[in-house]
């Protein structure tokens, strides 16, 4: 496999073969995100991505389950992605399940057709990141998304019966904004309903238009008992079936599995974190007011 820049994959596809059919992020501009700024988005030449498929098979004699790495993979035209498709579902038939990156404005600009047509050729599950309910973290973010896109986005993928993950952020509105932030999001995750949740606490990366305005002090950084009322405010509200993967690795608490199942031993655990973690316990000396 010929694999260019930087490779990310979501945890959960941890024993996915990744084909790499697009490079970098068409978007490329929200404002904490680092992850695909060392190239320009491209769609790679068919020809390189059949002989990676084609190597693949030479190397792994049982692959049952694919993960289409870079940004936005739905930013590539449907009947390029359907071809591509095509030549997995014949060089790999023991493979159960495909998965991609896209964005929910890219899934939204797919007509009801092209996604059943790739819903048909095995696409099953797409991640996409909401990042935040609040219009006025969403702009600032500069997401390129309105919270009327992400509905109309998850209403095609629906209808299309392909599932999602969808990821956010605690701390992404800041200090200032934290309340507001995690009320407008998970009263959008109640419209939405994706089948599966991610929520990651953010991380300020090096290089990031964030980081230049935290070192501004333009950005003020949630503190760390702050990201658990956020966790806190979306486990008492959540009010639909989902798989929560709340074990990301910048998480202050490593939590997984069904809601509503285990909601009240998550929310039970953020509780008791908030009073005994010694992170928040500190914080909360720090930010008592005397
Ligand atoms: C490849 S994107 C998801 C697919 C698509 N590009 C999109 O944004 O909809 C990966 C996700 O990782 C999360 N992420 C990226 N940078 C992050 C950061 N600095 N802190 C926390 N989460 C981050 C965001 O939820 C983001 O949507
Ligand atoms: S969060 Fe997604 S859309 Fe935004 S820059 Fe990163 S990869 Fe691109």
């Amino acid at each position: 496999m010929r694999y260019q820049g930087k490779v990310y994959r979501p945890w959960p596809e941890a024993n996915s073969l990744l084909i790499q059919a697009t490079l970098g992020c068409s978007n490329n501009q929200c404002t904490f995100c680092t992850m695909f700024d060392d190239k320009r988005f491209k769609i790679r030449e068919m020809d390189d991505i059949f002989a990676d498929i084609e190597s693949a098979r030479a190397r792994y004699s049982e692959v049952r389950s694919i993960f289409f790495i870079d940004g936005n993979v739905m930013a590539m035209r449907t009947e390029l992605l359907l071809a591509i498709l095509n030549k997995i579902t014949t060089t790999f038939p023991e493979c159960e399940r495909i998965a991609l990156y896209s964005c929910l404005n890219d899934l939204r600009r797919k007509s009801d057709e092209d996604l059943a047509a790739l819903k048909a050729a095995g696409v099953s599950m797409i991640y996409a990141g909401l990042e935040s309910g609040d219009p006025l973290v969403l702009e600032k973010i500069k997401k390129g998304m309105t919270a009327e896109q992400a509905r109309d986005g998850m209403a095609k993928a629906k209808k299309a019966g392909i599932e999602v993950l969808l990821s956010f952020i605690f701390g992404l509105g800041g200090k200032d904004r934290s309340e507001a932030h995690i009320q407008a999001t998970t009263a959008l995750l109640n419209e939405l309903k994706p089948e599966q949740i991610a929520p990651m606490a953010l991380a300020v990366q090096p290089g990031s238009e964030l980081a230049q305005e935290v070192a501004r002090g333009e950005f003020l950084l949630p503190t760390p008992l702050q990201l658990l009322e956020e966790e806190r405010h979306l486990l008492a509200n959540l009010k639909f079936d989902t798989f929560y993967w709340g074990d990301h690795g910048n998480n202050v608490l490593s939590m997984k599995g069904w809601l509503p199942e285990q909601q009240p031993t998550f929310l039970a655990r953020v509780e008791h974190a908030m009073a005994h973690h010694p992170i928040a316990q500190q914080n909360r000396l720090l930010t008592q007011p005397w």
